[in-house]
């Protein structure tokens, strides 16, 4: 079963409308910008239907964004964000101009869609590469401590805006010893206008992460470990911060 299929991605923006694009990329930008980064190329990872590009793009950056799925890729693009160019591809199939971005983000979790060793090494000896000396990379991921202390369960989330109502049920089932969840979303929806009912499924397969698994993936590629802190307060990670934002840089 893909993730950020079809179906999935037209409803992508109104499952996440109570989410504060605005202040997150904020907070992003002023990661990038107290690491002294000056030059405005910037290379987005995961980046979906351009939430993040949008106000990325407002506050003066250049965005190159990588995104696996079509339909998400498709819907930024139908956005018109200025400053802004999507590639359709999978992160590890990419080729990339070396040195050529000051900031490399993967915002909402993208990391954790990638699930083996292979895969993180691959993509973060990629970033590396495309970074020039001093550039940054900023990423946010599940923290197992966590994971493993609240136990993910069964979210149900009901939105609806003129056209449309939906219900997404999210049923996780974890495999600790992995570090994996598998996270099962069952949509049901009503077009309001003719009354008719639709439903679909998809699976999300997401890797939690220790500070120091990050630690040593970064180490591994030849970053700089920053900090990883809680995202958005830049508190210490305890065993109720969910999701723990990482600042890499290239020295
Ligand atoms: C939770 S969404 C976040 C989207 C966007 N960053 C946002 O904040 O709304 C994760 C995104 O990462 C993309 N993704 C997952 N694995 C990827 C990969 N290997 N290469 C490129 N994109 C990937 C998915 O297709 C999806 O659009």
């Amino acid at each position: 079963m893909t993730s950020f299929s079809d179906e999935y991605s037209d409803y992508y923006d109104l499952l996440y409308d109570n989410k504060n694009y605005a202040g997150e990329a904020a907070y992003v930008n002023t990661l990038i910008q107290n690491e002294g980064v000056s030059d405005n190329r910037l290379l987005e990872i995961g980046s979906g239907t351009g939430n993040y590009g949008a106000f990325l793009s407002s506050l003066g950056y250049q965005i190159t964004a990588i995104e696996k799925s079509p339909s998400m890729g498709g819907i930024a693009q139908q956005k018109n964000i200025s400053n802004y160019e999507v590639i359709i591809s999978d992160v590890l199939d990419v080729n990339l101009e070396p040195e050529s971005f000051g900031a490399v983000v993967a915002m909402f979790h993208v990391i954790c869609y990638l699930t083996s060793d292979i895969d993180i090494k691959l993509c973060f000896d990629k970033i590396y590469k495309a970074l020039l000396p001093g550039g940054v990379f900023i990423f946010d991921t599940w923290h197992t401590q966590a994971v493993l202390h609240q136990k993910p369960e069964v979210r149900y989330r009901i939105v609806e805006n003129s056209a449309i109502s939906l219900t997404r049920n999210a049923t996780p089932i974890c495999y600790n010893e992995q570090s994996l969840v598998e996270v099962n979303y069952d949509i049901n929806g009503l077009r309001k206008n003719t009354g008719e009912k639709f439903s679909f499924s998809e699976k999300h397969l997401l890797r939690h992460f220790s500070i120091a698994q990050i630690k040593h993936f970064a180490e591994q590629a030849g970053f700089e470990h920053l900090r990883s802190e809680e995202f958005l307060t830049g508190n210490t990670p305890g065993t109720g911060t969910w999701g723990v934002c990482h600042i890499l840089k290239k020295v």
